[in-house]
């Protein structure tokens, strides 16, 4: 067993504070990738409904020899199309896609369901929401949470429901470190869970300023950044499907950043995403 530490969330459940990303991986490849994973430590697994490869992750699961109640399933709402999903009809359009990640996973519930994008412009999700209070309350989804939200519309959903998000999972990493978002989530018990924590594997990696901390722990940058993310209280879910770095990822105990690693860290911020701004993102 690894050694990853978990954060208490607001309804009293525990999230690994490391888990494993399957974005842009195929559906057998995700089945193949998520059982490395659980071989290697993980516990936690964020998929989605747009990735397509619930079902490829579900069968890792299935099939990983860890009990079902030791593994931490994560997917997501893929809120698009025509449907007017802040109205009352997306209240059922929620629960029959909920209804088909859960059979493509083959599983009877899931321990985090977020809704994926914001798209403000096209209202408020307080109806959305209604649908995933009642995920909650029949336990089908362990805990509920949102993705890419900005401080507007938590803000809108702290004023239609009493149900606060478990965590919002957005774009954070060195380059990007989301020190408002992070504040505000603080201020309102909402954890802090970050994709592309690696920065999808590009310049992040190369940044001297990181390769120089590396080279001072005897570790690989993205060691070094995912040690950032721990320290910084942030829930990190790097993907990869190479094997050798599934189980680099998941290493990064046994050394600590001192509090010069942090600052020259903290000084490689670019305020550059590397994914849509979710306040202007709309696929329609
Ligand atoms: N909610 C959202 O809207 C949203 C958006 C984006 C992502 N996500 C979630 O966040 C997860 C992670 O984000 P991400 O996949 O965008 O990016 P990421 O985890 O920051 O980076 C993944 C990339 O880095 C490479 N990589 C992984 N470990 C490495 C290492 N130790 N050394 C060098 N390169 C390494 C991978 O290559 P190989 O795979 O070839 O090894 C891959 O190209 C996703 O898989 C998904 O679950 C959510």
């Amino acid at each position: 067993m690894s050694t990853i530490p978990s954060i208490t969330l607001n309804n009293g459940s525990r999230i690994p504070q490391l888990g494993f990303g399957v974005w842009q991986v195929s559906d057998d490849g995700a089945e193949a990738a998520v059982r490395t994973a659980i071989e290697a430590g993980y516990r936690s697994i964020d998929t989605a409904a747009i990735y397509e490869n619930e079902a490829g992750t579900g069968r890792a699961v299935a099939t990983a020899g860890v009990p079902r109640e030791e593994l931490y399933v994560t997917t997501k709402l893929w809120n698009s199309g025509t449907l007017d999903w802040s109205g009352a009809q997306g209240q059922d359009a929620v629960l029959r896609a909920f209804d088909d990640s859960l059979a493509k996973l083959g599983l009877d519930y899931v321990d985090l369901y977020l809704i994926h994008w914001p798209r403000p412009m096209h209202g408020t999700f307080g109806n959305v929401w209604k649908a995933f209070e009642k995920l909650a309350a029949d336990g089908r989804a362990k805990a509920v949470g949102v993705s890419n939200f900005g401080t507007a519309q938590l803000d809108a959903l702290r004023q239609e429901s009493d149900l606060v998000p478990v965590l919002n999972q957005v774009e954070l990493h060195p380059h990007f470190p989301q020190t408002e978002l992070r504040a505000y989530h603080a201020e309102h018990g909402i954890a802090t869970e970050a994709w592309s924590p690696l920065g999808q594997g590009k310049e992040l990696l190369a940044e001297p300023a990181l390769v120089k901390i590396a080279e001072k722990h005897g570790r690989t940058v993205a060691q070094v950044v995912l040690r950032w993310h721990l320290q910084s209280g942030v829930i990190a879910i790097p993907k990869s499907v190479t094997p050798s770095r599934i189980k680099e990822n998941l290493d990064v105990a046994g050394f600590e950043l001192d509090a010069e690693d942090m600052a020259a860290i903290a000084g490689s911020e670019t305020g550059e995403r590397l994914g849509p701004d979710p306040q202007g993102f709309d696929w329609n």
